[in-house]
């Protein structure tokens, strides 16, 4: 076995636990439970939504890969637009139903709230027992790109909850600042599948081996680089955002940055994490408020960019995890990613708009 510092060199980030050394392969069950004797309050709730987590994602993974030989491509039937106005796909649906499923059956959240439902859902007590958590998610992010064949993602936010354990969860447990995330994460659904969470102790990332069908720790307290040459953009847009945007666009195009845009956002951060860079949705005249969701896109994107050394911050300049939300869906514009590339978006901000700050 190999201790384990209580501090990497590099980034002074507590590694959570020895890990083992050689090339013995950690699961994420195994990394998750371990990790709980670090928290003074575990019960075992926390790891246990992780697992439920963990076990939705690999079974719409299976679905996700079987898309162009089952009828789960399209639109779903009889569909209307989601509780963000967007037209549901079959596989959003999917998707949806094993996450709540999944956390129904464990009862280790007392409640979820979801990019497809309007309302909350309350769970109800499994063996009587009174869970502490929420849970937040997008089931499927990107998923116009699912007919195409071109990546998606799962994303997830858990919070404690701030109502009484003993009375049923209120949408005001929901509606917490992302600096109360005691959890945050992502699946995508790539080139290979790979399910990357915090706690707020650092960033592990966990490649599905479809061989065993396990989750196996693969990028192990993952920093993303302090610059990058990528920016992401729908420049398509261009001409519909305010002027400071368009300066730092024609900026990014000056220094020769790439422009990589997939138009699902887990993947578009998932870039960024690993080679630098920043991705950027800020208003347009059709979403002047932006267009993403502040509390299951871009809260727990933003703890996850932090926790890797990233930074995250609104277009008037607010970290994201310090917003205060007024609704579920609430949409949020967003500047994410290598730290000297959000900074230098901050200066063209404070140069070039025209708005008060
Ligand atoms: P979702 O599929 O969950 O509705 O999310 C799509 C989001 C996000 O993933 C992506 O970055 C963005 O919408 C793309 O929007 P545009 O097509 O307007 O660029
Ligand atoms: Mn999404
Ligand atoms: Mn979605």
């Amino acid at each position: 076995m190999a201790t384990s510092a209580k501090k990497t060199p590099e980034n002074g980030i507590a590694v959570p636990f020895a890990l083992p050394g050689g090339n013995r392969i950690v699961t994420l069950d195994e990394f998750i439970i371990r990790s709980e004797k670090d928290f003074d309050y575990a019960t075992g709730e926390l790891t246990g939504l992780l697992r439920d987590i963990g076990v939705a994602a690999k079974i719409i993974n299976r679905e996700v890969n079987k898309a162009g030989l089952v009828n789960i491509i399209g639109v779903a039937d009889g569909s209307s637009d989601n509780a963000s106005g967007d037209k549901q796909q079959k596989l959003d649906v999917y998707a949806n139903e094993k996450l709540i499923e999944c956390l129904k059956n464990s009862g280790e959240c007392c409640a979820i709230a979801s990019e497809e439902n309007d309302d909350i859902i309350q769970v109800p007590p499994v063996n009587s027992k009174k869970s502490h958590y929420v849970v937040m998610f997008d089931p499927l992010d990107g998923s116009s790109n699912i007919d195409v064949n071109i990546s998606v993602g799962t994303i997830f936010a858990i919070y404690r909850r701030k109502s009484d354990p003993t009375g049923p969860a209120t949408v005001d447990d929901f509606l917490q600042a992302g600096s109360k995330q005691v959890a945050a994460g992502y699946v995508l659904y790539g080139t290979s599948t790979i399910l990357v969470y915090t706690t707020g102790r650092g960033v592990n990332g966990f490649t599905l081996d479809p061989s065993i069908g396990e989750f196996c720790l693969s990028h192990r307290n993952m920093r993303m680089p302090e610059d990058g040459q990528f920016y992401s953009v729908n420049q398509g847009y261009y001409s519909k955002f305010d002027l400071e945007m368009r300066r730092y666009i024609d900026n990014c195009s000056d220094e020769n940055y790439s422009l990589r845009y997939i138009g699902s956002m887990v993947s578009d951060i998932h870039r960024i994490l690993i080679q630098g860079g920043i991705f950027l949705y800020p208003s347009t005249r059709k979403y002047p408020k932006g267009k993403l969701r502040l509390l299951y896109e871009c809260n727990p994107l933003s703890m996850i960019v932090e926790q890797a050394g990233g930074k995250s911050m609104n277009t008037q300049l607010k970290r994201i995890l310090d917003v205060d939300p007024k609704e579920l869906h609430q949409r949020s514009t967003i500047a994410i990613g290598s730290p000297n590339m959000v900074d230098e978006l901050k200066a063209f901000i404070e140069r070039y708009s025209a708005l008060p700050l």
